[in-house]
């Protein structure tokens, strides 16, 4: 179970929390922090400072009733703090039982370097996907070098590479994909044609493209763990079923070879804090 709730108001951590009580033990819990500073700073201030890091986790806990997490995730990587000294603090919460495994998320391989000699790192979760596929390149074989999971995370597209949005109209005014480079003008027409393939290939199975969008993800590999996004119960199951579909040499060769999508993965303001 992967959260959003730790940019304030942290609904969803208290909402989980009510999900899982009395049945801890059944779960796997992962949250994020480092996107809010607790020292006054507020939401949107990267801080993991070790002070932030650790308000942050008895936050955390507190919200979602329990005594430990079970994967903490530095949500952006903070430039002002060395990554040595938010490991050391994270590495503090693993000894006292209140954290079980450390990951980063959009961190480069330096970082990622640095920050698994300190304490091992349990999983790197950055976008990855058909259309952004950057990763494959220099993050994963350094993950595979060092016994890192990887965490694709908005594997599809952020509901594009579904082809249920076929054109920005269908988007409401307040929905932030209004602004994201991909879903708009010129580049949202051309980046159908990505979805056109994946529908191409969804139909020969009989499955849909979100599932295809999904199987191509868990094809790279046995430690790859795409986290798709929703609020509904059956894609719930349509994505898990994602997991039977065996795509054959023919359909990965031509899902390899689709042109990655055109313009950048978010606007300039949250690309500027995104390691590369
Ligand atoms: N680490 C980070 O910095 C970071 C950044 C962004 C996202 N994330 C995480 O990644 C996860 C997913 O990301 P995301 O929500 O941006 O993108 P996503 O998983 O690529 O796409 C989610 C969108 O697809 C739709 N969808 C889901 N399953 C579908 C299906 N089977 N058929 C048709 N449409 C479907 C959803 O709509 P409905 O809800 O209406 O079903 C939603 O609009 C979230 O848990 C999020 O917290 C992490």
């Amino acid at each position: 179970m992967g959260l959003s709730g730790h940019y304030g108001p942290y609904s969803n951590e208290e909402l989980v929390g009510r999900a899982i009580k009395d049945r801890r033990d059944q779960v796997v819990l992962a949250t994020k922090f480092g996107l809010v500073s607790h020292a006054g700073g507020g939401p949107g201030v990267i801080d993991s400072s070790p002070a932030n890091t650790r308000a942050a986790v008895e936050g955390s806990l507190k919200r979602l009733g329990t005594d430990y997490i079970d994967l903490y995730y530095q949500h952006r990587v903070d430039p002002n703090t060395p990554i040595e000294d938010t490991v050391g603090a994270l590495a503090e919460l693993v000894a006292e039982g209140k954290v079980r495994y450390i990951g980063l998320s959009e961190a480069g391989p330096d970082t990622i370097r640095r920050a698994h000699s300190v304490h091992p790192i349990a999983a790197l979760q950055t976008e990855y996907s058909l259309w952004t596929r950057d990763p494959k390149a220099e993050l994963l074989p350094l993950l595979r070098q060092l016994g890192i999971g990887f965490v694709p995370y908005s594997p599809l597209g952020h509901g594009f590479l579904t082809g249920e949005i076929k054109s920005p109209d269908q988007l409401s005014d307040d929905d932030w994909r209004k602004t994201n480079p991909r879903f708009t003008g010129e580049n949202f027409q051309r980046n159908l044609r990505i979805v056109d393939e994946v529908k191409a290939v969804a139909a020969e199975l009989d499955a849909t493209p979100a599932q295809i969008a999904l199987a191509w993800l868990l094809a790279q590999g046995n430690d790859i763990a795409p986290i798709p996004g929703t609020k509904r119960a059956a894609r719930v199951e349509e994505n898990i079923a994602a997991d039977g579909i065996e795509l054959n040499a023919n359909q990965l060769e031509r899902l390899n070879n689709l042109t990655p999508a055109v313009g950048e993965r978010h606007d300039e303001g949250n690309m500027s804090v995104i390691e590369r």
